[in-house]
């Protein structure tokens, strides 16, 4: 018996990295999932790996950024599935590396309509349609940059900072609706946004290998087991939090 058995599951940014383990994680479990991403081609591969696994997925095309299209998603997990029961708001972008003077304008405005934006849309209407079909579990991508100050992250940071917020807002306003909200905040995962990183910046490597006091990087299923476990029934006490992926990071 998996442990989101028969629920069903919207993924933002399940076309890569930690949402694409994330979903074919819940798919193992039993849940009928929506992948969501503005990466088609991303997007069908996550659903193909999960059918060949035997279990049950569909993509939708959705730029987090677009209300409508969340909104889209998450109707998709209706009208296809019969409901929703996870909501899992992992899409995001890391934007620049730069110290904030230099940091670009519009390219924070985009970090904040991706990262930030995107899970107000996914709260939102995610809540809306969980308050229409008997609650359930929403699960929000922070970051450590949104618990302390990271070099050089600025407006990323912000924008993670500001989802534990709306976690928090969301936990308190929705706790007697059957609606549990929180978040997880990874450390360094190894994924393609860190091998985006290290590509514009090689002398970040060896300082990521470094960054947290277990030693080297996360994988993506370590955070996938967490979110696992904040969207499934294992946490039913659990709500408003944000839990900390990170190898002790933000313990020191
Ligand atoms: N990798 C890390 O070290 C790390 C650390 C802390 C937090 N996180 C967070 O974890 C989450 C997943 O990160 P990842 O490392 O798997 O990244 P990734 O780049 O591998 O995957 C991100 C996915 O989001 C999608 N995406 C980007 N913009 C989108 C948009 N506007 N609408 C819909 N989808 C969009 C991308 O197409 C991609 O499939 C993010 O929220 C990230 O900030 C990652």
């Amino acid at each position: 018996m998996g442990l989101v058995e028969d629920r069903v599951a919207v993924i933002t940014g399940a076309a890569s990295g930690i949402g694409r383990e994330t979903a074919t994680t819940f798919a193992e479990h039993g849940a009928s999932v929506v992948v969501a991403d503005v990466d088609a081609e991303g997007g069908e591969e996550t659903v193909s790996r999960i059918a060949d696994g035997g279990g049950e997925a569909t993509f939708v095309e959705t730029d987090v950024s677009d209300p409508d299209d969340v909104q889209g998603a998450i109707e998709t997990a209706v009208e296809e599935f019969g409901g929703i029961d996870v909501l899992y708001n992992n899409a995001a972008i890391e934007g620049p590396v730069d110290r904030l003077h230099e940091y670009d304008d519009e390219a924070f405005e985009r970090v904040v309509d991706v990262n930030l934006k995107g899970v107000w849309y996914g709260l939102k209407y995610g809540i809306e349609a969980m308050l229409a079909d008997g609650g359930g579990s929403i699960v929000s991508a922070s970051s450590i940059a949104g618990e302390v100050a990271v070099p050089n992250y600025s407006g990323y940071g912000a924008a993670k900072a500001a989802v534990g917020q709306l976690t928090r807002y969301a936990a308190i306003e929705y706790a007697e609706d059957g609606i549990r909200a929180n978040a997880v905040a990874p450390g360094i995962v190894r994924t393609e946004m860190i091998e985006r990183t290290i590509e514009e910046n090689p002398e970040m490597e060896a300082q990521f290998e470094e960054t947290e006091p277990m030693p080297g990087l996360a994988e993506p299923e370590e955070v996938a087991n967490a979110v696992l476990f904040l969207g499934s029934e294992l946490s039913s006490r659990v709500t408003g939090v944000t839990l900390p992926v990170e190898g002790g990071y933000l313990a020191q």
